[in-house]
């Protein structure tokens, strides 16, 4: 058996496949033990958490540990690591999120992506709806595909100057998907982790799925740092999802940006007055409820063509208002 310092060394030397760097140089040996009957006890941070990449990596450890320097035993733990190589910029993941369906995540998700473009800034967008996958056809790139680069890393599809990656570029449009919890995860995972976004990218908007309950908000797992815009419509009922929906993410962590209240009222352009279709005031209760801001309230009304909002349509005044305060929020 070796002594703790070459043990040390020698683990600080494999490379995390993620990073091509060494576990020393992304400082990813997070503990080291040796126990009195000899046995080794490692917490090893590596940049990709899953099944595959983690036992290819423990394996690779057992046998440097067991074989190579003869430890009885090793009882290996495998957490994410989060170190940043020096010049590189950490993506911001911003997830769209409302609990209850049909409230406008995926429009708003489109249209903020559309509004941030036009305040210079690189976006990109993950339709993580994998079950109810809209965010191609709003931009009308359904039968797109993404390419693949030298190093085998999906480039997404560009439409109005937004990348898009979607499980409607993987599948046959119409049929049903009936993947469960591996094959999800394993999607979402490419998704996060296989991608290759143009350099100095600013923010990816995250289309989640409906729901308060794990899947939908628990990508965590994936991008620990995502934060949360919440997306209600006035009506009390639904409002009361979301807030389930915010608390959910604050639980896990996440960092909530703020909410958003869409179909807010719609402008009756013969009397000027705003109609309250859906009720009043579940955007306020949402955001005092989470103790964060209400961003924006976004009128009830159809884009001049396709489903994307032009500035100088009112509703495209919002989003870029939107879009501003955004901005400064996520310095
Ligand atoms: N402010 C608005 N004014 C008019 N129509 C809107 C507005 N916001 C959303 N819509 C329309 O409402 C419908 C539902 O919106 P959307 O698909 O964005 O909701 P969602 O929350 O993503 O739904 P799902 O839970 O099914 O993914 C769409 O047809 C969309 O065009
Ligand atoms: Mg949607």
């Amino acid at each position: 058996m070796a002594n703790y310092q070459t043990l040390k060394k020698a683990i600080e030397a494999l490379i995390d496949p993620g990073y091509d760097k060494t576990l020393k140089e992304v400082e990813g040996l997070k503990k080291l033990t040796i126990g009195p009957t000899g046995v080794v006890d490692v917490i090893v941070a590596l940049k990709h958490i899953d099944q595959g990449y983690e036992q290819e990596f423990k394996l690779k450890l057992t046998k440097l540990v067991k074989v190579q320097y003869k430890f009885p035993g090793i009882k290996t733990e495998f957490v994410r690591n989060d170190f940043l190589p020096k010049g590189e910029k950490r993506l911001v993941y911003i997830g769209v999120a409302s609990g209850k369906g049909g409230v406008g995540k995926s429009t708003v998700t489109a249209n903020l992506a559309y509004a941030l473009t036009k305040l210079g800034k690189k976006v990109g967008i993950i339709d993580a709806d994998v079950y109810g996958a809209t965010i191609a056809d709003i931009f009308n790139i359904s039968t797109a595909k993404p390419t693949s680069s030298e190093d085998n890393m999906m480039i997404p599809p560009l439409a109005l100057d937004i990348e898009i990656i979607s499980t409607a570029f993987f599948i046959d449009s119409g049929k049903p998907i009936l993947w469960r919890g591996p094959m999800l995860g394993k999607l979402l995972n490419n998704y996060f982790y296989g991608v290759k976004w143009r350099e100095n990218t600013d923010y990816i908007l995250i289309d989640l799925p409906p729901g308060t309950g794990d899947t939908a908000l628990d990508i965590s797992k994936y991008a620990p740092q995502t934060k949360m815009i919440i997306i209600t419509i006035p009506h009390l009922n639904a409002s009361s999802v979301a807030l389930k929906a915010g608390l959910g993410a604050q639980k896990i962590g996440h960092d909530l940006v703020g909410v958003v209240e869409n179909m807010s009222y719609y402008y009756n352009n013969y009397s000027h007055q705003k109609e309250y279709l859906f009720g009043k005031g579940g955007g306020e209760l949402v955001a005092n409820n989470l103790k964060v801001d209400l961003l924006a309230q976004i009128p009830l009304n159809q884009p001049q063509s396709g489903h994307l909002y032009e500035s100088d349509e009112k509703v495209g005044k919002v989003y870029l208002e939107l879009a501003e305060k955004l901005i400064s929020k996520i310095k």
